[in-house]
């Protein structure tokens, strides 16, 4: 047997594995979806674990815990590249490739104090301008860079 070069995590029984995260971004992943460590679930975090399709990844596996449609849609703001793996009794019943949303409506409020949307009643709608990496709202144009973007919804939603 060979040396093995891989650092083993175990499989787990129940609940989510974020896979396929761009390296680096498994702190930001936990952020947005609002887990601080407090919550008494068990998490392992994988930074820099090697990817043949990537070179490098970041794994998180959240035991005990299944994401939401939304919470999956706002992994992929983040992570582009994420794979989630829904597991029960230790077997992948679900494997959901995220894809940013290309409009997100009604989330967070308009950061433009003057938009029109804070002054009617207008649902918010924020095009995502993938290339750029920014944000536009459609009504007063504003363009919100994504890290600033990710913030707002993190600060909007209480994360
Ligand atoms: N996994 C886990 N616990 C389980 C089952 C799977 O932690 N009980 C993890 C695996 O370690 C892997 C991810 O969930 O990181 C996806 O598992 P699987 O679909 O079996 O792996 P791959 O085929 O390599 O996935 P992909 O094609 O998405 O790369
Ligand atoms: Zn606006």
């Amino acid at each position: 047997m060979g040396v093995a070069k891989e650092l083993i995590v175990s499989k787990i029984k129940d609940g989510t594995v974020i896979d396929h995260i761009p390296a680096g971004k498994a702190f930001e992943v936990l952020r947005v979806l609002g887990i601080k460590g407090s919550e008494g679930l068990r998490i392992a975090i994988v930074i820099n674990a090697d990817s043949t399709r990537f070179g490098r990844k970041d794994i998180v596996k959240i035991e005990g815990r299944f994401l939401s449609k939304e919470e999956t849609a706002i992994i992929a703001l983040i992570a582009p590249t994420a794979t989630i793996n829904i597991i029960r009794n230790y077997e992948v019943v679900e494997k959901r490739k995220v894809s940013p949303p290309k409009i997100i409506s009604g989330l967070i409020k308009c950061p433009n104090a003057t938009c029109i949307t804070r002054h009617e009643g207008i649902l918010t709608t924020f095009e995502l301008l993938s290339g750029e990496l920014r944000a536009k709202c459609i009504y007063c144009g504003m363009e919100i860079p994504y890290d600033e973007f990710i913030d707002i919804i993190l600060k909007q939603l209480g994360k």
